[in-house]
C-alpha cells in the first residue's frame, strides 16, 4: 500500500521541500532526499529557483551533498560541472567520445512551484498547477512569504504519515489530549472547517472570546501549516524520511523577522509547541497500533472533522 501511495499520492502531488529563505541568494543550494530521490534546490545567478536531480549524468555520483553556496555544481568523481539550472557546462576528457553531447547530459529538472515562501516539487510532473488549486488558503498564508524559520523541533515519529495529517487537521481532540492546554484557549467544540476542496483544507480555531485564533491548514497530500491570527507567527509540520510506519517530523517555527530575532519569544513558542506535540504523541502512537488491528473498521466522523473528509476525498481521487 505504501509503494502505491508513493506513486499515486505522494509523487503525483505537490510536496513542500524547502523554504525560499534557504535559497535566498544566488548560488545557494540545499540538498533533499525526497521519497528516496536525491534532489537539490538551487537559486541561479538570475534569481530563478530550480529543483534538480542531484545525481551526476556520468556515472551516478551525487554532485553535491548538504547545503552551501557555489557558482556551479561540480561532481567530485570526474569533475563534470553543471550550472545551477542543471545544464552541463564542462566535462573533462570527453572529446574522444562520439556519442557525448553536453546538451543531453543536464541534470533532470523536477517540476516546481513556489507558494507562500515554500518551494514545492511535483516528482510525477503531472499535477495541476498548485497556486490556482489552493486560492482561498493563499490569501490567508500570503504573509508567510516574508517569515523566516526561527527554530525547528525534530521528532522521530513511529506512525503512518496519514495518522499525522488526520491528527493535525482536527481539533475535536482538544477535549482529550490537550484538555489542559489548547482546550483552555481554543476549545475543540468551537472549531470549524473553513473553505476547502479535494486539494486543500482549512480549520478555524477561534479563541474562547470569539476573536481570531489560529488557522490550521493542509495542502494535500501532506503539507501541514498553521497561521496565528494576530502576532506574526506561523508553523510548518514538515514530514520527511517517509516509510510505511514512520517518518521524521520537523516542526518549523516561522515568524516575522523581528519576532524571529527575539530569543525570549522564540523560546516561549518552542516550549508551547513542544508541550502540545508531546500531548499528541500518545494519540498518534495509539492510533497507529489500533488501526493495525484486524478488528478495526473506521467509524463515523464528527462534523468537527470535515477536513478529514476532504483528505479522504483527496486520497480517493488519487486512486480513482
Ligand atoms: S560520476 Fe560525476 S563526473 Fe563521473
Ligand atoms: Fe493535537
Amino acid at each position: 500500500v505504501f509503494d502505491a501511495e508513493v506513486e499515486r499520492v505522494l509523487k503525483a502531488g505537490w510536496l513542500p521541500i524547502a523554504r525560499l529563505s534557504e535559497v535566498a541568494n544566488a548560488g545557494d543550494y540545499v540538498s533533499r532526499d525526497t521519497l528516496g530521490v536525491p534532489l537539490v534546490v538551487t537559486r541561479d545567478a538570475a534569481g530563478a529557483v530550480h529543483v534538480l536531480s542531484r545525481v551526476c549524468r556520468h556515472r551516478g555520483m551525487p554532485v553535491v551533498e548538504g547545503d552551501g553556496n557555489a557558482p556551479v555544481l561540480m561532481c567530485s568523481y570526474h569533475l563534470w560541472r553543471y550550472g545551477l539550472d542543471g545544464a552541463l557546462l564542462t566535462a573533462p576528457a570527453m572529446q574522444g567520445s562520439d556519442i557525448f553531447d553536453p546538451a543531453d547530459c543536464g541534470l533532470p529538472r523536477i517540476r516546481s512551484e513556489t507558494w507562500c515562501g515554500w518551494v514545492f516539487a511535483n516528482l510525477g510532473g503531472g499535477a495541476a498547477p498548485l497556486a490556482p488549486s489552493v486560492g482561498p488558503l493563499s490569501a490567508r498564508a500570503a504573509a508567510l512569504e516574508a517569515y523566516v524559520t526561527a527554530a525547528v523541533l525534530t521528532f522521530e515519529s513511529p506512525w503512518n504519515w496519514k495518522v499525522m495529517v488526520e491528527n493535525f487537521m482536527e481539533s475535536y481532540h482538544h477535549i482529550g489530549p490537550h484538555a489542559r492546554t489548547l482546550q483552555q484557549t481554543n476549545p475543540g467544540l468551537g472549531t470549524y472547517p473553513g473553505e476547502g476542496s479535494d486539494a486543500f483544507a482549512m480549520l478555524e480555531n477561534p479563541t474562547v472570546d470569539g476573536s481570531q485564533g489560529f488557522l490550521v491548514a493542509a495542502v494535500f497530500p501532506l503539507h501541514l501549516l498553521f497561521v496565528s491570527g494576530t502576532d506574526g507567527l506561523a508553523g510548518w509540520y514538515e514530514i520527511t524520511d517517509l516509510a510505511a510506519g514512520r517518518f521524521t517530523l520537523n516542526i518549523h517555527i516561522l515568524a516575522e523577522p523581528s519576532l524571529a530575532a527575539d530569543p525570549a519569544f522564540v523560546e516561549v513558542v518552542k516550549g508551547q509547541l513542544n508541550a502540545i506535540h508531546l500531548e499528541d504523541i500518545p494519540a498518534c502512537e495509539g492510533v497507529q497500533k489500533g488501526v493495525a488491528s484486524p478488528l478495526y473498521e473506521p467509524g463515523p466522523l464528527s462534523p468537527l472533522e470535515g477536513c478529514l473528509w476532504r483528505f479522504h476525498r483527496h486520497l480517493q481521487g488519487c486512486f480513482a
